[in-house]
């Protein structure tokens, strides 16, 4: 491939060759990890990227057993990561996980860091879709698969300013995923900005059928070649407010779209490199409705 003859070919090529995939084995959801005297980690597997070198991933979680569900919604808090390097991800979304014959499609939105995918360390909405998640999928309008909403107020791929600051201010959007009930498309809206905006949809044919796992996930992706980025704040979610990544006012989806508070026994977490990310418990708290907090410094080797 000639990467090198005008501008388009080289940013087409530039995304083919080393644009982070994550690569999710959502097999390994489908295990009860709240047993905790037998918990194993479960590592997702690792997918190669073009040019040969492993791509790692972890997860700090919470997601459903797989059921019939109709869509999350959450207050997602907005860090960014000023020393993040070329070759690592991180960020936070929500995940729609939904069995199709032996393997699960994959349909997500949130907000990420990603040089490799931008050139940049601007945060980010993001959204993406694989139709096997142990594949590489596409982000944004990589590939046909997220409608934008004419006129939305975000559009995938577009920046989100400010970010939160550590110990000082906090920056959250809240988001929300879930089934439309007449079409069945599953659609994206904003709802911290007065009346809820409708961001798009990943049609239905992306994500059509049941059960599925619903997640809130924490996440980075990097290269073998490097260590693991922060997570969240980049500080472990033991510390006071403002100082902790988290997912706040936690919604599930009724099949008629209204949105209603999960049951905490129904949600797992998962959690799979703990010395480097954490997650803490899925609960209500006062004026926060049901949350989670997660994240971690990274530097973890593998
Ligand atoms: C955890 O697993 C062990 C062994 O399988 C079992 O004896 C125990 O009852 C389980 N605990 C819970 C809370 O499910
Ligand atoms: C990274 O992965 C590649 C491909 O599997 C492997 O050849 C290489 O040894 C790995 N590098 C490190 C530092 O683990
Ligand atoms: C980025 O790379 C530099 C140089 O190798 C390293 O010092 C720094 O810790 C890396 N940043 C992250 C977030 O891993
Ligand atoms: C899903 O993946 C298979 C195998 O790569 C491909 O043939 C099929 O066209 C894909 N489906 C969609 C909707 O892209």
């Amino acid at each position: 491939m000639d990467c090198g003859y005008v501008l388009i070919s080289i940013l087409l090529c530039f995304s083919y060759y080393v644009t982070l995939v994550r690569s999710v084995d959502a097999d390994n959801l489908q295990t009860n990890e709240k047993n905790d005297t037998h918990f194993k980690p479960l590592p997702f597997k690792f997918a190669k990227s073009q040019d040969g070198s492993n791509i790692i991933s972890h997860y700090a979680m919470w997601h459903t057993q797989p059921g019939n569900f109709y869509g999350l919604r959450a207050e997602i808090s907005i860090w960014g990561y000023p020393d993040i390097n070329y070759s690592q991800e991180s960020g936070a979304s929500i995940q729609i996980y939904c069995q199709d014959g032996g393997h699960f499609n994959l349909i997500e939105a949130g907000f990420h860091v990603s040089p490799s995918l931008y050139h940049n360390r601007d945060v980010r909405f993001f959204t993406y879709w694989t139709n096997d998640s142990k594949l590489p999928g596409c982000y944004n309008f990589q590939c046909p698969g997220f409608v934008s909403a004419s006129g939305a107020l975000l559009v995938p791929g577009q920046a989100v300013a400010p970010p939160s600051s550590y110990g000082q201010y906090d920056h959250y959007v809240r988001l929300s995923l879930n089934k439309d009930p007449n079409s069945g498309d599953w659609v994206v809206y904003r709802h911290d900005l007065g009346t809820p905006q409708f961001l798009g949809y990943f049609p239905v044919k992306l994500c059509p059928t049941m059960p599925l796992i619903q997640a809130l996930t924490g996440f980075v992706n990097y290269f073998n070649t490097t260590n693991g980025p922060p997570m969240g704040s980049g500080h472990f979610p033991d510390e006071n407010d403002r100082k902790y990544a988290y997912f706040k006012h936690i919604k599930k989806y009724h099949s008629n779209g209204h949105p209603y508070d999960p049951i905490v026994a129904t949600m797992v977490p998962f959690n799979d490199r703990r010395d480097c990310y954490k997650v803490t418990d899925f609960q209500p708290d006062i004026g926060k409705g049901y949350v989670f907090h997660y994240g971690g410094p990274g530097g973890c080797i593998g």
